[in-house]
């Protein structure tokens, strides 16, 4: 039996895969790869057996379900040594690390998580914006923008608790958030945050096409709508926004 490794391919830009991450590329049998992996692909060596898993949610994109993408690993830990599962930024950030990690326990497969540069963190850098500033914000809190689930009786109930978010008045980073960016301005706006509050939609950061919509609570949504924002973006909420013109 072989072992899987859950790696973190960091955010895109290939120097910041980590140097673990390059090696066990080098040493892999077989790579499952995300389709959010952008420019890391080319630290693949040629002639490695690749398997896309991509799942990138758009129309018409092709998605492997987490169940199949859990039998492979099982499946090729059994043929190979080294099985190597490729994931955007870091695997136990919203990235299922954690529910592939369980599944590999339950199946008897010896795994390590090498963790790597999240979304989260590297894009908000990657476009003028420290997370924490002394006299900004001392606390940072991430979100995943389908922050829904459901809960008895079948009826859906919020996973994430937006109003003590609110009261934080920290810095908040929202992943996988343009879809439902509306809904969330709305929650937090209910829950009392100024609608001053600055807020950045950033796009496809660390690519060519990288952009950033500036804007505030108030209309961070009609601007998102204007600008035709699309996914991969990270949402990033309160006054640290206000350091990117100087910073960038
Ligand atoms: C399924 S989550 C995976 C997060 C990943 N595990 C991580 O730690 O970065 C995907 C979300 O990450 C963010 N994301 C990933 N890459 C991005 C990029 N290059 N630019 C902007 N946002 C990105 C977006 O919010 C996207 O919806």
């Amino acid at each position: 039996m072989g072992k899987v490794y859950l790696v973190g391919a960091g955010p895109g830009d290939p120097e910041l895969l980590s140097l673990k991450a390059f090696r066990l590329l080098k040493e892999a049998d077989v790579i499952l790869v995300d389709e959010l992996v952008l420019g890391v692909r080319d630290m693949i060596p040629p002639g490695k057996r690749v398997i896309d898993v991509g799942k990138s949610g758009k129309e018409g994109g092709k998605r492997t379900s987490q169940a199949e993408i859990n039998r492979l690993m099982v499946e090729l830990a059994r043929k190979y040594e080294c099985v190597v599962r490729l994931k955007g930024g870091d695997p136990f950030i919203f990235g299922r690390g954690g529910e592939e990690a369980e599944f590999l326990r339950e199946h008897g497969v010896e795994f390590e998580v090498v963790p790597g540069i999240s979304a989260a963190t590297a894009v908000p850098a990657f476009f003028g914006i420290p997370l924490t500033h002394r006299e900004y914000a001392s606390s940072l809190t991430i979100l995943t923008g389908h922050g829904k689930e459901e809960g008895g009786a079948g009826e859906e109930r919020e996973s994430v608790n937006w109003s003590a978010v609110a009261k934080l008045r920290g810095t908040i980073v929202i992943l996988m958030g343009v879809g439902t960016l509306e809904r969330n301005v709305r929650r937090l706006l209910e829950a009392g945050m100024p609608a001053e509050t600055p807020v950045a939609i950033l796009e496809k950061g660390f690519t060519p096409e990288a952009r950033a919509i500036v804007g505030t609570l108030g209309d961070i949504v009609e601007k998102a709508r204007k600008n035709s924002v699309e996914p991969p973006a990270v949402v990033v909420i309160g006054d640290v926004v206000r350091l990117r013109e100087k910073l960038l």
